[in-house]
């Protein structure tokens, strides 16, 4: 190895939609691996309330909704106080879709680009400066999708806000000189509260057409945050796609 500083792998993680799905998956994950992890969503349900009972000074949750720039802000804080400084953020909250485009009222298309774009923009530019003004390294992941890359009905807002943080991924990598490390996950369908709306013919075809021949696991896809956020590795600016060859 040469003398390049390079960035060591996240202590503290900060995974935003922590209470159930994927994020709920990368939050038990990390803790396993050895990391203190912070979680928020608008709703702390009960499996993350058990985490963190269960780990005390390695967990700290809040209800927080993402969009509301105040409340996260003062929820970082508390994460500082009581786990340390943030070295990792993982922007995993989002909201789906269900409606053709000509039918997404302008309110349904205001609060899918706000969760889903907005929002994470604004969390990891709180993060980021944080950690730069305290003199840190760090990483940062976001759980994009393969609609960003693939076209899907009912999906048009939501495919665009994954697609803007694709593009970010790749914009912010170069900015932050590798300082940061910042990258993308983009998996396949899988299931979970937000692709409940897809129909049995939707998820068979999905499947059919998918040569590992199984709808993507989240158990599937929480390897390749950890590696992100924890494995001495010179990935930068990519995007992960996890999805079994389903959009090769
Ligand atoms: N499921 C799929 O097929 C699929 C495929 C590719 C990518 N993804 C991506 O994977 C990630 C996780 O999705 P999932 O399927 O696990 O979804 P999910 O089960 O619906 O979980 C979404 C999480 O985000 C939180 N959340 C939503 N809106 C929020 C807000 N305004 N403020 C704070 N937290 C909020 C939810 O909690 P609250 O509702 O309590 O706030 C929940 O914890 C998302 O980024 C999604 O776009 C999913």
């Amino acid at each position: 190895m040469s003398d390049t500083p390079v960035v060591p792998p996240s202590t503290v993680v900060l995974v935003s939609g922590g209470s159930r799905g994927l994020g709920l998956a990368i939050v038990t994950d990390l803790l396993a691996a050895g990391t203190k992890v912070a979680a928020f969503a608008r709703t702390v349900t009960p499996e993350l309330a058990q985490l963190a009972a269960e780990h005390p000074d390695r967990v700290h949750v809040g209800a927080v909704d993402v969009t509301d720039l105040p409340a996260v802000q003062a929820f970082v804080r508390e994460v500082e106080q009581r786990l340390g400084p943030v070295d990792g953020l993982v922007n995993n909250a989002a909201v789906g879709q269900d409606s053709m485009h000509t039918h997404t009222s302008t309110a349904d298309l205001a609060r899918i680009v706000e969760t889903n774009l907005t929002a994470p923009l604004q969390l990891t530019r709180l993060v980021v400066r944080r950690m730069l003004g305290q003199g840190r390294r760090g990483r940062i992941v976001n759980v994009t999708s393969i609609c960003a890359q693939r076209g899907f009905p009912g999906l048009v807002a939501y495919s665009a806000t994954k697609g803007g943080m694709d593009a970010a991924t790749r914009s912010l990598a170069r900015e932050l000189g590798g300082r940061l490390l910042v990258n993308a996950v983009a998996p396949g369908f899988f299931a979970s509260e937000m692709s409940a709306v897809l129909g049995s013919t939707q998820l068979d075809q999905i499947v059919r057409r998918t040569p590992t021949g199984h709808l993507t696991e989240p158990a599937e896809v929480v390897p390749v945050v950890r590696m992100l956020l924890r494995e001495q590795t010179n990935i930068n600016g990519q995007v992960i796609v996890v999805d079994g060859a389903a959009s090769v």
